[in-house]
């Protein structure tokens, strides 16, 4: 089992099941690699062909995170030791800002980085026009900037758009469609 900020089993089933059987996903925030990998084998779980983009500064975790504290050297070895093998993960070291370039188009955003309002606020206002589908962890009462940046994004997105949680042993995910669900 890879250590994780969430020790249980990632629940990203049900939402791979609403996705084409195609696409890519970019993920904020993996720190050893538990959610990408959990995606990775949820799509390949359901035949469908997608690619993992993940970013993550690897700059380590503060003593204040007891068990999960770790360099940033050491996390970037664990991490690169734990996809190995997954053809359908790819990774950036960086620091994600709203700066960031790609040419790449993302159906899917995963945002597992900074919780606060605003951390989460300017990646939520950058994808979600670069993205069809935005998935956010923590949202619920133990991460209230969380939740107010996801409402506010969500407020402010013009039809078609759907909202949809996903609540598993007192964690909560929301789900922010900007199209019709298929
Ligand atoms: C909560 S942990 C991610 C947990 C992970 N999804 C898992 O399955 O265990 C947050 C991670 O986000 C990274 N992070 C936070 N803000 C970031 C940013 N702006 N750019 C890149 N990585 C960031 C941290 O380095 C850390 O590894």
């Amino acid at each position: 089992m890879i250590k994780s900020f969430w020790p249980n089993e990632w629940p990203f089933e049900q939402i791979v099941s609403q996705l084409p059987d195609k696409g890519n996903l970019i993920e904020i925030g993996t720190y050893l690699g538990k959610s990408a990998i959990a995606w990775a084998d949820e799509f390949n779980k359901a035949d469908k062909d997608w690619n993992i983009h993940t970013i993550d500064s690897f700059s380590g975790i503060p003593k204040k995170f007891g068990s999960l504290s770790i360099s940033g050297e050491e996390q970037l070895k664990q991490f690169k030791e734990n996809i190995e093998g997954k053809d359908n993960i790819t990774w950036e070291k960086i620091f994600w800002t709203p700066d960031y370039k790609t040419d790449e188009w993302y159906d899917v955003l995963f945002y597992d980085g900074a919780h606060g309002y605003g951390n989460c606020k300017q990646a939520l206002e950058y994808w979600v026009d670069r993205t069809e589908c935005m998935v956010i962890d923590d949202y619920d009462t133990n991460f209230p900037g969380t939740m107010e940046a996801v409402d506010e994004v969500y407020a402010s997105m013009r039809d078609p758009k759907e909202f949809e949680q996903i609540c598993v042993e007192g964690k909560q995910i929301a789900v922010i469609w900007s199209i019709k669900i298929p």
